[in-house]
């Protein structure tokens, strides 16, 4: 019996095992070579881990990327958003305010930062958890509520500037999901936490940053990040490990050096999407895709078909397809037991989005091919 195979069968059998010609994605990350001078560099340190010199390296290209702000890198994004709601210690069992069209990390930070999660409703145009919308919801809570965490649908962009004020007049705590908005992320006064994991567009393995323009924010945090300690070792604070390590900020390293070519790479494929979609209206692309911003996934909407019916059509072209946030926060077994309110716009989006194949060196006489398939099913 080989028990690795198993393991990995079960780890991965959410989805069927098609022998595909196209996978949804197919990671690319900085090669062996790029890594190689990072790598001698911990061999002459012998420093490994607890904000090394490549860490801080890191964290310094990172700040100047997003304009100058601060920021901590972390193991993974839920990992950060946790750390960035257990920095602003917020009352434990309080609601935080959570769209219910994100991915499931979204409701385990809130969980695990000792909130409760509040699952509500999204905007059906920009698929996200907009400010306004929010002020009016805070009117309903189910209980006193300490924080919200809104989330970037998919890298789309979020309007920090917006959600600062919601921060300022409301007195409830903001942090914002931008797992995979590396590309526009810009530091701001609200805290942001943004997933470097293979699948996102600046991919280092497993790993995150959470960035603001508040450096003692981003101070608390790395604390928080490390046991509760800081300059000593007495724990002062509700805490974990969240530190990245030297080796996945050589990658990170060397992510950055090739950036510009990733988001080149990226920005054909959007692009090309964008053209072999054009000129007819069943099957629609988040709003500026491929224009002001870049991702990781190529998501569409088809709602007359629905998401299913393109799925098995292309399935049966032996093309990947995956509805990346499945039918919603509220839908997941581990969050049935947390308070809701209307989701309707969430389970349309859930009916209709679906993710086409995404990577960097994808075709653009297959995303052609992908097309053509999907707005034949669509149709
Ligand atoms: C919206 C959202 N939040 C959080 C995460 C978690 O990121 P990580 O895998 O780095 O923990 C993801 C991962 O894709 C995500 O899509």
């Amino acid at each position: 019996m080989n028990l690795t195979r198993e393991r990995t069968d079960s780890y991965w059998q959410y989805e069927a095992a098609v022998d595909l010609e196209l996978p949804v994605a197919k990671p690319q990350l900085p090669l062996a070579d790029e890594i190689l001078p990072y790598l001698r560099r911990i061999d002459q340190s012998r420093w490994y881990s607890n904000g090394g010199p490549l860490v801080q390296e890191f964290e310094a290209r990172l700040a100047a990327q997003t304009g100058e702000g601060a920021v901590a890198t972390v193991a993974n994004a839920t990992i950060g958003l946790t750390l960035a709601l257990l920095t602003h210690d917020l009352a434990p069992g309080s609601l935080c305010m959570v769209p219910a069209w994100t991915f499931a990390a979204t409701g385990h930070a809130i969980e695990h930062a000792g909130l409760v999660p509040w699952i509500v409703d999204v905007d059906p145009e920009s698929w996200a958890l907009e400010p306004d919308a929010a002020r009016e919801l805070l009117r309903e809570a189910p209980g006193p509520i300490s924080a919200v965490m809104p989330v970037s649908p998919f890298g789309h962009p979020i309007d920090f500037a917006a959600w600062s004020s919601f921060r300022d007049e409301t007195g409830v705590a903001v942090v914002i999901d931008a797992a995979a908005m590396f590309d526009t992320i810009q530091a701001g006064s609200v805290p942001a936490v943004v997933s470097l994991h293979a699948t996102k567009v600046l991919g280092v393995g497993e790993g995150g940053f959470v960035v603001t323009d508040d450096a003692g924010f981003i101070q608390e945090l790395q604390k928080r990040a490390n046991f509760g300690f800081w300059g000593s070792r007495e724990a002062t604070a509700p805490s974990l490990n969240g530190k990245m390590s030297e080796y996945t900020a050589a990658v990170g390293l060397a992510a950055l050096d090739t950036w510009e070519t990733t988001r080149a790479d990226f920005a054909r494929v959007a692009v090309s999407y964008r053209e072999a979609l054009a000129g007819q209206g069943k099957v629609i692309l988040q709003e500026g895709f491929g224009g002001r911003w870049v991702s990781s996934t190529v998501m569409v909407a088809a709602a007359d078909a629905g998401a299913e019916a393109v799925g098995r059509e292309l399935a049966a072209h032996r093309i990947g397809t995956r509805r990346w946030w499945g039918g919603g926060l509220h839908r997941h077994g581990a969050f049935a037991k947390f308070p809701r309110g209307r989701t309707q716009q969430t389970e349309d989006l859930a009916n209709s989005v679906l993710g086409l194949p995404c990577w960097r060196d994808l075709p653009n006489d297959k995303i052609r091919q992908i097309c053509e398939f999907v707005i034949a099913a669509a149709g």
